[in-house]
């Protein structure tokens, strides 16, 4: 390889997400439940940089070396370098580096985020010149999050979860995001949902297979107001993975008490939002939690999906 194509990268950036609204229906024959969920993308970001090279590899930084990030084809941005590579019939293959910010397996989609990100990120460092449409396709392909890694801001996911249409959401949400050192496992989420609803026996119908996301959730995305989106938020997994985890139910309670409006088990957990009035009272919530002993980080949404910069 000449010396150019060995020193040609991208860099691009990708945001995790939290769920604004998540109702889970009933499970279709492929494993995935029917969904309606509100993403909102925030400013906690992976990095993803691209460089040229006749081999696929991966390296990621900012997690603990525990096996806990993949570095093989289990890792979903490889994946994503890969399937971009055989539905373009390119040849020859890519570093990937990842510095990671979005806990792992925390409910943010950062695994996805890695995805999307290496998606883009290969595109434009081949040159494949891929359409909107046909990168979506190919995220789809990838997981079910990782289609709104793409397109980041507000949006509305139905069907897995990832057939998305943008939500119209004015101004400026503070959140403050409580991580655990400890992962939850998504399928494992879900599973456990399924039980406790068999368990109740109490749905005197099998959970629906086509859902919509109550308009007061879309109405208060739409004024902005944080007072009304507080008595929205919702997720149908909460239940499950406080079972699985009581402690995130304390968190919520903690966050309240300390000032904020609402929280919500961010998808399949462990991360808990907790939505704040404005930048002010986030960084007084963060700072009274601080001296409790947490350490949640403030962060703001909506922001853009999968961006090259610099
Ligand atoms: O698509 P993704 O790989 O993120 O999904 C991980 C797992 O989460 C799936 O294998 C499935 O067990 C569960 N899931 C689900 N229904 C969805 C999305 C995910 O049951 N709509």
């Amino acid at each position: 390889m000449s010396l150019a194509a060995a020193t040609r990268s991208v860099h691009v950036r990708a945001p995790g997400k939290i769920n604004v609204y998540l109702g889970v229906g009933g499970r279709h024959d492929d494993g995935y439940h029917a969904l309606a969920t509100v993403f909102q993308a925030v400013s906690l970001y992976e990095d993803v940089i691209a460089r040229e090279a006749d081999d696929f590899s991966l390296t990621v930084s900012g997690v603990e070396d525990d096996g806990s990030v993949p570095l093989d084809d289990r890792n979903l941005a490889m994946r994503a370098a890969k399937l971009l590579a055989t539905a373009t019939e390119h040849r020859g293959g890519v570093a990937l580096e990842i510095r990671k910010s979005v806990p792992v397996a925390g409910g943010m989609g950062g695994g996805s985020a890695d995805a999307a990100a290496a998606l883009v990120a290969c595109d434009a460092l081949w040159g494949t010149g891929l359409s909107p449409a046909r990168l979506h396709d190919l995220a789809a392909r990838l997981g079910a999050d990782v289609p709104f890694a793409l397109h980041g801001g507000t949006a509305v996911g139905t069907g897995r979860g990832d057939q998305l249409n943008p939500a119209l959401a004015r101004g400026r949400f503070d959140w403050l995001l409580a991580t655990s050192a400890e992962g939850l496992s998504t399928p494992t989420v879900y599973g456990r949902l399924d039980e406790l609803r068999d368990e109740e026996g109490a749905l005197a119908d099998d959970p629906p297979l086509s859902l919509d996301v109550p308009i007061p959730v879309l109405h208060a995305l739409r004024t902005g107001d944080p007072w009304q989106l507080a008595d929205a938020i919702h997720n149908d997994l909460q239940a499950a993975a406080v079972d699985l985890r009581p402690d995130l139910a304390v968190t919520i309670e903690r966050g309240v008490a300390a000032g904020a409006l609402a929280g919500v088990v961010s998808g399949s957990g462990p991360t808990v939002a907790l939505l704040c009035a404005d930048p002010e009272t986030a960084q007084r919530v963060q700072n009274t939690l601080r001296d409790e002993g947490m350490d949640p980080l403030h962060v703001h949404g909506p922001v853009a999906g999968a961006r090259i910069i610099g």
